[in-house]
Order: structure tokens, then sequence, then C-alpha cells
């Protein structure tokens, strides 16, 4: 867990948050060729504001990139007053190559709370959905 906390610290410091001033940082502990490994994700903001990257998604698509396929925490940090959720597009790209592990968001005053991935994403739309 510290691994992985200080991931999304990571992630925090490096946020690309120039528009929102929101930064968030993730932390996402996979498994490469049977090896643990831990990947760190920002938030990655641009002009055209709706092609914002979270950094969820980031942490997730650093790892894919990276060959892993098997997932087993995430961290999220912020700095915010209330700890910060997975937005809705993050919870689904979550449950897909994630699965239903735990996701710990955690702020700067030591807040933390846990769900589990299916229960941030009920009667998830998934392959199954496409039979
Ligand atoms: N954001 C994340 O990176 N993750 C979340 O879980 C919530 C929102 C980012 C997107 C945007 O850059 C900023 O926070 C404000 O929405």
């Amino acid at each position: 867990m510290d691994e992985l906390l200080a991931a999304a610290v990571k992630g925090w410091e490096n946020a690309v948050a120039a528009y929102s001033g929101f930064r968030v940082g993730a932390g996402l502990q996979a498994v490469v060729n049977g090896k643990p490994a831990v990947f760190s994700g920002c938030n990655v903001e641009n002009a055209t504001y709706g092609l914002t990257v979270c950094a969820e998604r980031v942490a997730l698509f650093k790892a894919l990139s990276e060959g892993a396929r098997e997932f087993t925490a995430m961290v999220i940090y912020t700095t915010a007053s209330e700890v910060t959720p997975p937005c809705g597009a993050c919870r689904q790209l979550l449950w897909e190559f994630c699965g239903d592990i735990p996701v710990t968001a955690r702020n700067a005053g030591g807040a933390e709370k846990t769900w589990r991935v299916a229960e941030l994403l009920p009667d998830a739309f998934d392959r199954n959905s496409l039979k």
C-alpha cells in the first residue's frame, strides 16, 4: 500500500491540470510477466477540455501498454477536502480491464475510503452484455 500510495502521490505531483487546477494522481498495482509492478498516472488536461484524460485511465493505459493484464489494487490521491472517487468513464474501464479490484481514495489530510469496482459500477455493461 505504501508503494501504491507513493505512486499516486507521484502522479499528483506530475498532474497536467492548468485548466481546472485540480490535480489527481493514481497508483495501479499490476502483474507484468508474473512480476508485481506499480504504475502511476496523473490527469492530463488540454485546451480542448473534453479530451482530458483522468489520472486513473492514464495509469491503466500505461500499465496495459507495458503488458500488464492482471491488476490487484488502485489508489487515487488528491488534496481535495473530501476523498476523490473515480469518474464514471474510469469506473467502466477499471471494471473491464481490472475487474473487481479494491480502489482506495485518499486525500492529503489522510482521509481514506475503499470501494470494490463492482460497488462503484453496479450492473455494468461489459463483454457479457454483447452476447
Ligand atoms: N479527474 C481525474 O483525473 N480523476 C477523477 O477521478 C476525477 C477527475 C480529473 C479530470 C480533470 O482533469 C480534473 O480532475 C477536474 O475534473
